[in-house]
């Protein structure tokens, strides 16, 4: 959540259009406002900032004509004050002198903002990220120098953050000017130029401009000089030496590559993805490790929220059928509330989460260590908090993610799953992998036309059903999340059993219910098909075909003949892609669905 860029030369420049590229390429963690501000040579700050996605904003302020030598861009997901102009980043202290933005969560806004106040500072909103500008503004007017000053000020400052902040008085003897930021607990990557140096919350908007990075690490803070950086930790101010990596992962993701929507991109990417995804799996000396702790678990938790949880409840449906392992699927916020109480060593915690970085799941990481339960993590960011506090961790191999809602990373999860069932399995035949990729592409062909015509049955309706049984419980939770999250149609997903224990009471003539069925689960299906069907609810089924099924429903997406576990892992598709031709016929953009963000850092 929070989106932000900082860049410093030795010159002034125009910086307008490289701000406002770096922030359409931070969009996928906010969109509520945006917000520029660059500093000249002189000194002088240009601060523009408004309500709205980068375009809008760019056009109403001309951000592409601004100039300077350093200048930062924000993108803002509202958490502290609404969306406002007084609550866009970047901020400005009292008297005009510095200007910041941050991104993360200020745990103690509301107290500091009453002592910044109090004190006679000029406090203009009600957002967090003024508040780190304000607690730097106090120690600057104390006498101390920006570094100073920002160790101090992180001192006053609870909660995960990055920050980004520019004194226009400051310079070195050279006369040139910096600008710092600042890590705890929020991603910040620092980016090496030939002519400059940024520094970001993410990869994709400091790849464009160079390959070499230097990864900053919680508790430091860096100064950016247009020539080098310096490295500091914060608690003691002491200089930290850590050399620059070559980044050679290519950034396409970052571009949409002749598709609409990086949505659409990135669902296509699946077989791709998944191929790659397997060959790592198989050549990894990570996997054996990981396998480990689960054979040999009492129990073993699967924890995420939001589709990283679908995929969980799917992955806990193979461990259990295929290996005999017992895994129990829980969203993270509940198993911190509840199961987290009741680990024992001799229990492993398996983490899922996309980012790596989203705070309930980092809240049940927390919650599990002092069991000494082993915390093994799945995820797709490298360098995320998950991988470095997990005991073992699996990447899931997909590259970047651009689009909020989850497609890609979600299949890879549920194929990971599947795939360490598989190594476990204690019965039944094994999968062939060689076979997956192929089928991955097979269905992303063979149902595009069918989940247009489900998108068509579906728009005119403002509420429906997605059941699924057993294996294809998440997948049904999936895809009901998935539509809900970019066409904002109200579709609640449910066990197909559970829908007669009320939720049949909604149906009415011509009431949409669609139904996942794993090939084993067809004849049940049918049953709940029926009670459906005979209160004249129209039932739109997707399988493989199956005589029974074709004969009972109305609408028939044909799957694709893959067997129980793998229908679990297609069936998804022609659901993500019904709700991305559904968005679109809505009017929206389903990259960034209105009020969300991709990565969530807040409780
Ligand atoms: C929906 C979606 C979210 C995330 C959830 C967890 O498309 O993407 O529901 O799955 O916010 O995010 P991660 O996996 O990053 O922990």
């Amino acid at each position: 959540m929070c989106g932000i860029f900082g860049i410093v030369y030795a010159t002034d420049r125009p910086l307008g259009d490289l701000l406002l590229d770096a922030g359409r390429r931070l969009a996928y963690r906010g969109y509520d406002s945006v917000g520029c501000a660059t500093v000249d040579a002189k000194g002088t700050i240009d601060l523009r900032k408004g309500v709205g996605r980068v375009d809008e904003v760019a056009e109403r302020f001309a951000l592409g004509e601004m100039a300077g030598r350093r200048g930062i861009v924000q993108l803002r997901w509202a958490t502290f004050g609404a969306p406002s102009h007084e609550n866009a980043q970047p901020h400005l202290d009292s008297d005009g002198d510095l200007v910041g933005a941050h991104n993360g969560n200020i745990v103690n806004n509301t107290v500091l903002r009453e002592r910044f106040i109090a004190e006679g500072m000029t406090v203009r909103g009600t957002n967090d990220g003024e508040s780190c500008v304000h607690a730097v503004e106090r120690y600057v007017d104390q006498g101390l120098g920006m570094v100073e000053a920002i160790r101090r000020a992180a001192g006053d400052l609870q909660g995960d953050y990055a920050f980004v902040i520019a004194s226009r008085d400051e310079a070195g003897s050279d006369g040139k000017q910096p600008l710092h930021a600042i890590k705890n607990g929020s991603g910040l990557v620092v980016g090496i130029t030939p002519e400059g140096t940024c520094v970001s919350s993410d990869l994709p908007s400091i790849l464009p401009l160079t390959d070499r990075i230097l990864r900053v690490e919680d508790g430091e803070m860096v100064t950016l000089w247009p020539d080098r950086v310096e490295l500091r930790r914060v608690v003691d101010g002491t200089l930290v030496s850590r050399e620059p990596e070559r980044f050679t992962e290519g950034m396409d993701a970052a571009e949409k590559g002749g598709y609409a929507h990086f949505m659409e991109k990135e669902i296509h990417e699946q077989p791709k993805v998944a191929a790659e995804l397997l060959h790592w799996l198989d050549a990894s000396p990570h996997v054996e490790p990981f396998l480990e702790a689960i054979r040999s678990a009492r129990r073993v938790y699967l924890v995420g929220c939001g589709t990283s949880h679908h995929a969980c409840l799917v992955g806990a449906a193979y461990f259990n059928r295929l290996a005999g392992i017992p895994a129990v699927p829980v969203l993270a916020p509940q198993f911190t509330e509840t199961l987290a109480a009741t680990l024992a060593p001799e229990d492993a915690v398996v983490l899922v989460s996309q980012s790596g970085e989203t705070k309930d799941v980092l809240n049940a990481l927390r919650a599990s260590r002092p069991s000494g339960a082993r915390i093994l993590g799945v995820l797709n960011v490298l360098g995320s908090a998950l991988m470095h506090r997990s005991d073992h961790y699996l990447p899931l191999a997909c590259g970047y993610e651009i689009s909020v809602p989850a497609t890609k990373t979600y299949l890879n999860q549920v194929l990971l799953f599947l795939y360490l069932a598989d190594r476990l399995r204690r019965s039944g035949t094994p999968i062939d992998w060689e076979r997956v990729p192929e089928l991955i592409s097979e269905t992303l062909e063979s149902v595009d036309a069918p989940a247009r015509r489900v998108a068509e049955l579906l728009d005119p309706l403002a509420e429906m059903y997605f059941l699924g049984y057993g294996m294809t419980l998440g997948v049904a939770l999936e895809g009901a999340l998935k539509l809900k999250e970019i066409s904002y149609a109200h579709c609640e997903g449910m066990l197909s059993s559970e829908f007669k224990h009320g939720p049949l009471s909604a149906v009415y003539p011509e009431y949409p219910v669609l139904f996942v069925a794993a090939p084993r689960d067809a004849e049940m299906i049918v049953n709940h098909v029926n009670e459906v069907a005979c209160r004249g609810g129209r039932s739109i089924v997707l399988a493989t075909e199956d005589p029974l099924l074709r004969r009972t429903v109305d609408e028939y997406v044909v799957l694709p003949d893959a067997g129980q576990e793998l229908t679990a892992l297609i069936a998804v598709i022609p659901l993500q892609l019904a709700s991305y031709y559904m968005s679109l016929k809505r009017g929206y953009d389903p990259d960034f669905p209105r009020n969300l963000s991709k990565t969530l850092t807040v409780d």
